[in-house]
């Protein structure tokens, strides 16, 4: 898309039908308009993305912005204290405080408003595909001006262009799509890693989540789309890529020409130039052995398995509608670890499920202690309306829960850093990532295991696989040194 050249788009007649041509004709009329107020004005337009949630949201921002900066916005850094002329706000609603956060934002988004009215204020992801939500912002919040879901940021160009023509605020909620719109502007926010959606949706309903509801079914994409898109991103300098789908095991059981996610994974993996892959999320249930064959035979494929647990309790995880019990998924985590010795695992973990008594979060601190995580996502169970683990009621005490985070937390740091240390002394290819935060002095990268070292090293080193020597583990991060190559 980046090619596409929208100063050439006839848009005198009738918006196109088909996608993504129509998209161009409205990307094209929005640019024709910022033209003209920039002009006006006598400077450019700024636009700032906030993001919550996961690495999907990540991506659904790049292709936000690709779409903003098409139009002739320019991107703020989220530094940068100026007031933004289009403010966006990708948001999540897997758990209840990343709604409260999104509220308390929009009070201050207000107070914003009042002072600069031509601003506009958008929202959209996850939470938008919320009834309540959405009915609240109208009543409460009224002066937002684009309500948009998870099925249609495609349509961001048209969307603000029906705002700016009507002067009203536009609001489109889709309920489902199966449409997967490819050839659509990016802006990467890394030149030399990306994420790459290799689906959509999920069909598991696990009884706490609210993903199915705001991300609907499974979709895949065609692995030669994927695989092109690959191919373009390692054309231009990417050499890490992370493949992105909330049940990524489950992947083209839907395509008209079924494909395995282990074979999507050896097309990937001959892409010439592509250095590190990685993926996320693996659902326990749909974990194959062809899987495990693949990554234990691969090169590129990065030594990281993140593999949500959610309980050790099989009857928790029976209330859960996980598919697997406390045996199996400990018989499959040590199968992953005797096939591929030097793997990382991680999880997620959810404490306080209803129901859950102190003999289930046992089973779970049990599950900790055999498998030893390299690290663990810990979350505080949260009701979501609409899940039918929020209509269960024997909810857990909030202090209840608090002493089972508390303990859990405490086990998963502690096997954490006994297991950092087993890797002083050794050297590891890293790739370099950013300069350090704190001292531009040093450089911060990732091993394939996806631990973070800093060492000594300049700008130059971004993007670059280099050797590092574990000096010191720091509990999360290790401290090393860049050896020759
Ligand atoms: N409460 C707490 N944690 C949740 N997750 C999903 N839904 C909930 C919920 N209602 C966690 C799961 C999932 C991760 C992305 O978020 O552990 O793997
Ligand atoms: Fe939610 Fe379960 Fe789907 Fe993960 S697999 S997104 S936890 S429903």
């Amino acid at each position: 898309m980046n090619e596409i050249n929208l100063d050439l788009i006839d848009t005198t007649g009738e918006p196109p039908v088909a996608e993504p041509e129509r998209q161009y004709y409205y990307m094209a009329k929005c640019r024709a308009l910022i033209s003209e107020k920039i002009k006006k004005l006598g400077r450019p337009l700024y636009c700032q993305t906030r993001t919550f949630g996961c690495q999907m949201n990540a991506k659904d921002s790049e292709k936000l912005i690709g779409i903003l900066k098409q139009l002739g916005y320019t991107e703020m850094s989220q530094e940068d204290n100026r007031e933004p002329d289009f403010i966006l706000y990708n948001t999540c609603t897997v758990r209840e405080n990343a709604n409260l956060k999104v509220y308390g934002h929009l009070g201050y988004l207000k107070k914003q408003k009042a002072k600069n009215p031509d601003m506009i204020i958008a929202l959209c992801g996850c939470m938008m595909q919320e009834p309540e939500v959405v009915e609240k912002i109208k009543k409460s919040y009224r002066f937002v001006d684009l309500i948009f879901g998870t099925y249609n940021i495609y349509k961001l160009a048209e969307l603000i262009y029906e705002n700016w023509t009507t002067g009203k605020s536009v609001i489109e909620i889709l309920d489902s799509t199966k449409d997967i719109v490819e050839e659509l502007p990016i802006e990467r926010k890394f030149s030399f890693k990306s994420g790459v959606n290799i689906m959509f949706g999920c069909n598991n309903f696990c009884s706490y989540c609210i993903v199915p509801y705001v991300r609907g079914r499974e979709r895949s994409r065609k692995p030669q789309d994927i695989i092109n898109e690959i191919k373009n991103l390692v054309a231009d300098g990417v050499v890490e890529i992370m493949l992105l789908g909330q049940n990524v095991n489950s992947y083209g059981k839907n395509l008209d020409e079924p494909l395995s996610f282990a074979k999507l994974l050896t097309m990937v993996e001959e892409i010439e130039g592509l250095e590190r892959i990685r993926f996320m999320t693996s659902h326990p249930k749909d974990l194959s052995d062809e899987l495990i064959e693949v990554m234990k035979h691969s090169k590129k494929i990065c030594k990281h398995l993140h593999l949500p647990m959610q309980s050790g309790s099989s009857h928790i995880l029976k209330v859960m509608n996980r598919h697997y019990d406390k045996e199996k998924y400990i018989e499959l985590a040590m199968k992953i670890k005797r096939e591929i010795p030097d793997i990382s695992l991680t999880t997620d973990i959810i404490v306080g499920f209803p129901g859950e008594s102190e003999e289930d979060f046992l089973d779970t601190l049990d599950v900790v202690r055999q498998v030893r995580y390299d690290s663990a996502y810990t979350f505080i169970y949260s009701k979501r309306t609409g899940t039918p683990a929020a209509k269960m009621e024997n909810q857990v005490p909030a202090d209840v829960i608090k002493d089972r985070f508390d303990r859990l937390l405490k086990e998963v740091q502690t096997i954490s850093s006994e297991l950092t240390l087993q890797n002083v002394g050794k050297t590891f290819d890293v790739l370099v990532e950013d300069v350090n935060e704190h001292d531009a002095d040093y450089v911060t990268g990732r091993l394939s295991n996806n631990s973070v070292v800093h060492f000594k090293g300049g700008r130059e080193l971004i993007g670059k696989i280099v050797n590092v020597r574990l000096d010191q583990a720091k509990g999360f991060y290790y401290m090393g040194t860049m050896e020759e190559m």
